[in-house]
């Protein structure tokens, strides 16, 4: 088959290699231009399966880009570039009949995804009868792809204060380090950074450290040649470079090898890049962002981080509180997400009775706020609308409330300090379902030292059935 050709029609010269290096790492013939005039003259000479323009150019802008290329040939697909707060533009140029668009900053892969989607759609429809359906699409496609912007929903003083913070340090090109347990929103942050920053409108790129096998990591991050090992049939551009004059995210950080760990500091204390199998250095212009949802600094006096890469990543560090930090964000998120999915679905929002308002507010939401999306997602399919209730809720493990609310519950007057540390282990492990691990991860003790006390009681034997009894 022959390979598909996309024209990339961008002003901004550092816009355009990453463009045209992510679409050709994944298989596509690329020509550029760097004006509205010039990719019509190319347009007209040779064929093209999809054009991506950006908007806003001196000269002839993507509106004009778009109409140009519908005279020429009205089946060809046009995706529009625009920036963030300019979404009129995009629904303009969807009336206009483009296929799609895609807001700055963006990342490689819903790049990747959304061409091989028009081109897909192109295949299903053929060549005739676009102009019609693009129009009567253009709402629908656009509540989609909106939300990939998303908002950060907080009114938590500690919360907003760091975005306050976070929007000065944005313009800066130091490095910031955002630790946070998982689901915490540690990606929403690095966007928002970037967003604030006076790279908003250059690539913001990602790579997962953990997902991405150590040696397939390295040539992920820095590129290859053509040649440069078995496999590599021809060059591909790094992260670091596609994300060239932008941000990159480093997600996961602490999951990178330690050989790697000192490439990577090599390339952000020189700016530059070695393609593996390349020649000379390549200079890059990167700002970093690295999370983690473990312990670095714990890392490193384990001797499994560099402690100069860690100083050289924490010149900012954040810390994302956890859900179970911030309660006053529970209902608020809460509020938010059942607008959200119960608009997705088309049902009126429902409301949160009292009781699941107290449970949501007591839970200890280990997943945070990812989980907490989750719960309400489903319990909006549940309760189809209406009112939400204590069974339309699915909570990981219902008895992991924070450790404050067991204790409340196994205190009371005249009982030994002895039988009230008994009584709550007892009650944690009815909790959580007799699962050990868990109740010692709650009640921040070893789980040798519960079985040791469960031992000891077993021995004593005489409050064991009484005890089991509460809760
Ligand atoms: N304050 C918030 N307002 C709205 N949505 C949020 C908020 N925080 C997190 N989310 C949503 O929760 C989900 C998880 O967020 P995100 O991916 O940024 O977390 P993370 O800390 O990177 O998680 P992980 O460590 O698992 O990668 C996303 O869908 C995100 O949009
Ligand atoms: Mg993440």
């Amino acid at each position: 088959m022959e390979t598909k050709k996309i024209l990339v029609v961008d002003d901004e010269p550092s816009m355009r290699i990453a463009l045209s290096e992510s679409l050709k790492s994944c298989g596509y013939k690329v020509e550029t231009s760097e004006s509205g005039a010039d990719a019509l003259a190319k347009f007209q000479e040779g064929k093209f399966e999809v054009v991506i323009t950006d908007m806003r150019m001196p000269g002839m802008g993507g509106m004009e880009v778009l109409r140009g290329i519908k005279k020429i040939s009205s089946g060809t697909p046009v995706i529009v570039i625009t920036a963030y707060g300019t979404v009129n533009t995009a629904v303009e140029a969807m009336k206009e009949g483009a296929a799609d668009f895609i807001m700055k900053p963006f990342s490689v892969d819903h790049l990747e995804s959304l061409v091989k989607k028009v081109v897909a759609e192109k295949g299903r429809k053929g060549e005739g009868g676009l102009r019609r359906t693009q129009l009567n699409r253009s709402g629908h496609d656009l509540k989609r792809c909106l939300p990939r912007e998303k908002t950060i929903i907080t009114r938590d003083e500690k919360m907003l204060a760091l975005l306050e913070l976070l929007k000065g340090v944005s313009k800066s090109k130091s490095s910031i380090l955002i630790q946070g347990e998982s689901g915490t929103g540690k990606e929403l942050i690095a966007r928002y950074i970037h967003r604030h920053s006076d790279r908003a409108n250059m690539p913001f790129v990602g790579v997962n450290c953990a997902a991405i096998p150590g040696n397939l990591l390295e040539s992920e991050m820095f590129g290859h040649e053509k040649g440069a090992f078995t496999g590599a049939s021809r060059r591909r551009l790094g992260k670091f470079e596609l994300a060239s004059g932008g941000t990159l995210l480093l997600d996961e950080i602490s999951e990178m090898d330690i050989q790697l760990q000192a490439k990577l500091l090599r390339v952000i204390q020189e700016s530059e890049v070695d393609r593996l199998g390349g020649g000379a250095p390549v200079p890059v212009d990167v700002r970093i962002i690295a999370t983690t949802n473990a312990d670095l600094k714990k890392y490193v006096e384990e001797k499994k981080f560099r402690d100069d890469l860690y100083y050289r990543l924490n010149v900012i560090p954040v810390r994302i509180p956890p859900l179970r930090e911030r309660r006053g964000d529970i209902v608020f998120l809460c509020e938010y997400f059942l607008e959200k999915y119960s608009r997705l679905n088309r049902t009126t929002t429902p409301a949160l009775s009292k009781k699941v308002e107290q449970m949501l507010e007591d839970y200890g939401w280990p997943g945070n706020v990812r989980e907490l999306e989750n719960v309400i997602e489903r319990a909006v399919l549940l309760s189809g609308g209406e009112t939400i209730l204590p069974e339309h809720l699915y909570l990981e493990s219902e008895g992991e409330k924070s450790g404050q609310q067991a204790l409340t519950s196994a205190v009371s007057e005249g009982i030994t300090l002895k039988e009230t540390e008994k009584r709550l282990i007892f009650e944690t492990l009815e909790k959580v379902k007799g699962n050990r691990t868990r109740a010692s991860e709650i009640l921040g003790v070893s789980v040798r030292t519960i079985r040791n006390k469960l031992n000891e009681y077993k021995q004593g034997s005489e409050i064991g059935d009484q005890v089991s009894g509460v809760g």
